[in-house]
């Protein structure tokens, strides 16, 4: 079984830089009594230190040109000693980290060596239609042996991700971070970390668990207790929860000294689940969602929708502290370590009493000034009343379930409001494919996001300019709602 590199921990443009100082080697006491020590500390000869650098060395100056590799190919992994078959980019468990300059023209030479047909789709970046990955809708699957090369321009910097857009593929590991960074932004932090959050199948794939919600008349989650807002926030229980491909017996080590200033980019990757993050012992300040600017706010915990993007700031204590990201309403976790000095690691099933009280949401979170959406009356108000439920599994929009639909006309240089309205007692994490809609309010201070949690019951209001003709997608990021019906397409006409 080849051996899985392992994307624990990823570093900062300046940091690059200065490589080898920042990362220094610290002892791991040897007293500590947990079963499987198996922390794997960084340094500059680390898979993603040596990745990161080629990937930079590839780059014309000036950030004019950026060229990825990117394979997709089943494999065999080993997650803490419990073995599946993954469907991976590169071999690797979140995909690579691809990391450019806003700006870039980055083309991606995509090889497809799965036994299935499959896209790839760039997740919150305002790309050309053609090159948005959306099967038979901007482009037809690519081909089991087929290539493909993506070709797109990002016009914002941010923490975006990719993945596939194809059936119940997602499940089985096609997901990785895309970090566009913005050479002329001073970095106010001394190390990042991206995080991928996912939820994981050991026995079963994704499509097998939708054939037994599609047939079963039984409740899927017997165990699950309710979230704290209300509803349900999934379908599936999963027998494992990861942070950066990795199990809480074979947790990831974020390394860093104590006193410094850390960015956590969090991804929430997952097909069914949402998370609570927070790290034990500290405060986390909100800086972005969804590669956008927010008024900065301290928390203790966030709440973290699938498709959704989280970027933290934290000034790092001395010591070992948890990572928590709880699977919301399942009972179970994902799980790393950051580590600023000595000291035994935590139980991976350590509650943090930042998990405690209400986490962060979007009705949280003001726009940064530089990135508002100036108020202004909308041209068109569309609706997509989101329904249906678990028996039969069927979920729809204004009563369809996709591929049956109607669309939700704009023209372009409109300014659009589109309704989410959730008539079912589940979460639905709301996403719109080639804009960076605002949370409508009156005074234009709504943050802007791609991907918004819409509670059982509620209306979410979404400001778009409709500035990037095209046929979009907008489902909800739940892979098994998408699978069952649950998108619509926000169509430009003329
Ligand atoms: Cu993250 Cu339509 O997808
Ligand atoms: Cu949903």
């Amino acid at each position: 079984m080849p051996r899985r590199p392992r994307p624990d921990v990823q570093i900062s443009r300046r940091q690059a830089l200065r490589l080898g100082a920042g990362v220094a080697a610290l002892g791991v006491a040897s007293a500590c009594s947990i079963t499987r020590n198996t922390e794997s500390p960084i340094g500059p000869d680390s898979p993603q230190a040596r990745a990161f650098a080629q990937s930079k060395a590839r780059q014309f100056p000036l950030g004019k040109r950026v060229e990825f590799d990117l394979r997709a190919r089943p494999e065999d992994i080993d997650l803490g000693g419990v073995r599946s078959t993954a469907w991976l980019y590169d071999g690797q468990l979140p995909g690579p980290i691809l990391r450019v300059d806003v700006g870039d023209r980055v083309r991606v030479l995509f090889r497809n060596r799965l036994p299935d047909e499959t896209t790839v789709h760039w997740h919150g970046i305002a790309i050309r239609n053609y090159m948005d990955g959306v099967p038979d809708v901007t482009q037809s699957p690519i081909p089991a042996g087929e290539e493909f090369t993506y070709d797109f321009i990002p016009p914002d910097p941010g923490t975006f991700w990719y993945h596939t857009h194809v059936d119940l593929q997602r499940g089985r590991g096609l997901y990785g971070a895309l970090i566009v960074d913005d050479p002329r932004a001073p970095e106010n932090w001394d190390a990042e970390f991206v995080v991928v959050l996912s939820d994981w199948l050991t026995s079963r794939t994704p499509s097998q668990v939708f054939d037994h919600l599609r047939s079963s008349t039984m409740d899927p989650m017997p165990e699950m207790s309710s979230p704290a807002l209300g509803g349900d926030a999934g379908d599936v229980n999963y027998p494992m929860y990861l942070l950066n491909g990795r199990p809480p017996v074979d947790p990831a080590t974020f390394m860093a000294r104590p006193g410094q200033r850390v960015l956590f980019r969090i991804i929430n990757a997952s097909d069914d689940t949402a998370f609570r993050v927070a790290l034990g012992g500290h405060r986390l300040t909100v800086t972005q969602t969804d590669g956008f600017p927010v008024q900065p706010v301290d928390t203790s915990s966030i709440l973290i929708g699938m498709g959704e993007r989280y970027d933290a700031l934290v000034s790092l204590q001395d010591g070992v502290f948890p990572l928590v990201a709880a699977a919301e309403g399942k009972g179970a976790q994902a799980f790393a370590l950051v580590r600023t000095g000595a000291g035994c690691p935590p139980n991976p099933i350590v509650a943090p009493d930042e998990l405690r009280g209400r986490p962060l949401t979007v009705t949280d979170l003001n726009a940064d000034d530089a990135v508002r959406l100036p108020p202004r009356e909308p041209d068109t108000t569309l609706l997509a009343a989101l329904g249906g439920g678990m028996n039969p599994y069927i979920w729809t929009i204004n009563e369809q379930a996709y591929p049956e639909y109607t669309p939700l006309t704009v023209r372009e240089g409109q300014r659009a409001r589109l309704l989410y309205t959730n008539n079912t007692t589940m979460y639905h994490p709301m996403h719109l494919h080639g804009h960076t809609f605002a949370i409508a309010r009156p005074d234009g201070s709504g943050p802007r996001k791609d991907t918004v949690i819409v509670l059982p019951g509620q209306t979410v209001a979404a400001d778009i300019e409709a500035d990037n003709p095209g046929q979009w997608i907008t489902h909800c990021h739940n892979d098994y709602h998408l699978a069952a019906g649950m998108a619509t397409i926000f169509s430009y006409v003329s």
